[in-house]
């Protein structure tokens, strides 16, 4: 029997207009163009403005930009999955409204969490549906909407997080293109190091809560920066050797946008030149789910068909892991 892969045939993405400059967020706490870009590499981000707009939202924008893309229609969806930490609320998902404001009627959903790693995540549950032979048009969302956990006093996590959604077509192939390959680890003793501390079932809303900045991110910097640089190298790196792929042979590495000294340090462990890396952390910053797909999305014209591609991410969890795909068109 012919082997089915899982190919994305088609992206789209949504941005906020609004960019949150360096400038700026220097006049709302003690920090510096300079700062930040020679410890993280960010010059702006995307930030979702306006009463009443959520990850849904941005995601629902990114969905109807890619049925007209690709000419699909809306009947034709089997399975709509979404990455997301920022949820629109805790149920129903994000999936279920998305689905309900683009008129996918025909499908069913749910959400995926995983922090900054769920793109890999919701992208290898989508490969094995699409590899069952049960789901041919699958799309997967990764949105997330930062701007809603973010504590613009803290200046150790203000300058790192922005908004945006992207939307992907997932369709069976039987050439040699698509899911190749992966490996996705998760380590929960990681979870004090980078969380939501209240909101959930442990520690529910209360006054007290908000009085004490709960609801925001917390993240313990240097313990997640030291663990990121060496999980994501580790990985990126043994999926070349697993597949017996050569600096030469591969044509990108597409890894999680956090933070430049991590991508870097990857791409250095993996032996490439900075030119088969995309890098677009500048200009959003870290979109969690939404920052591996952002990067295929803005390269889209330069790919090729068979290009050998690496993903790799990090994140909250702690999450972590790596996939080796196949570009499925030429643009
Ligand atoms: O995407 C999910 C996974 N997350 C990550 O991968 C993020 C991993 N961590 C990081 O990228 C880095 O740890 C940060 C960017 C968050 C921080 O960079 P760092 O080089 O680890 O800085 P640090 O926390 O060690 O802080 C160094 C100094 C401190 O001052 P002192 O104690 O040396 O006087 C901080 O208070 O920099 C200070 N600092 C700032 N200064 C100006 C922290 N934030 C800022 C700021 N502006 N925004």
């Amino acid at each position: 029997m012919e082997k089915i892969r899982a190919a994305i045939t088609g992206i789209d993405a949504f941005l906020p207009e609004y960019r949150l400059t360096n400038e700026e967020l220097s006049r709302m706490v003690d920090t510096s163009d300079e700062w930040i870009m020679q410890r993280v590499g960010i010059k702006e981000r995307r930030i979702l403005k306006g009463e009443g707009l959520a990850t849904s939202d941005m995601g629902a924008e990114a969905v109807k930009k890619l049925l007209e893309k690709t000419q699909v229609s809306a009947d034709e969806i089997d399975l709509i999955l979404v990455a997301t930490v920022t949820p629109d609320m805790f149920f129903p998902s994000t999936a279920c409204i998305i689905a309900d404001k683009v008129g996918i009627k025909n499908a069913w959903g749910y959400d995926i969490s995983a922090a900054c790693s769920s793109f890999l995540f919701v992208l290898e549950t989508a490969n094995k549906f699409i590899q069952s032979g049960q789901y041919k048009k699958v799309i997967i969302v990764a949105a997330d909407k930062m701007s809603a956990i973010t504590d613009y006093s803290d200046r150790t996590t203000c300058p790192l997080f922005g908004d945006a959604a992207v939307a992907m077509l997932i369709e069976p192939s039987v050439e040699d293109v698509g899911v190749i390959d992966q490996i996705l680890q998760i380590d929960g003793s990681g979870r004090h190091y980078l969380y939501l501390k209240a909101g959930g079932s442990l520690k529910p809303s209360s006054l007290e809560t908000i009085e004490l900045g709960e609801h925001y991110i917390h993240q313990e910097g240097q313990t997640v920066f030291k663990v990121a640089v060496s999980k994501m190298a580790d990985v990126a790196v043994e999926m070349m050797e697993r597949n017996n792929i050569t600096p030469d042979d591969l044509s990108w590495l597409v890894p999680h946008q956090a933070n430049l000294r991590i991508i870097e340090a990857t791409a250095r462990r993996m032996g490439l030149n900075k030119e088969k890396v995309m890098i677009n952390i500048e200009r959003y910053g870290n979109t969690t789910a939404a920052t591996i797909p952002l990067c295929l999305w803005e390269w889209e014209k330069q790919l090729k068909k068979g290009d050998k591609i690496i993903l790799a991410a990090f994140g909250g969890g702690f999450t972590w892991g790596s996939i080796y795909l196949k570009w499925a068109y030429n643009s």
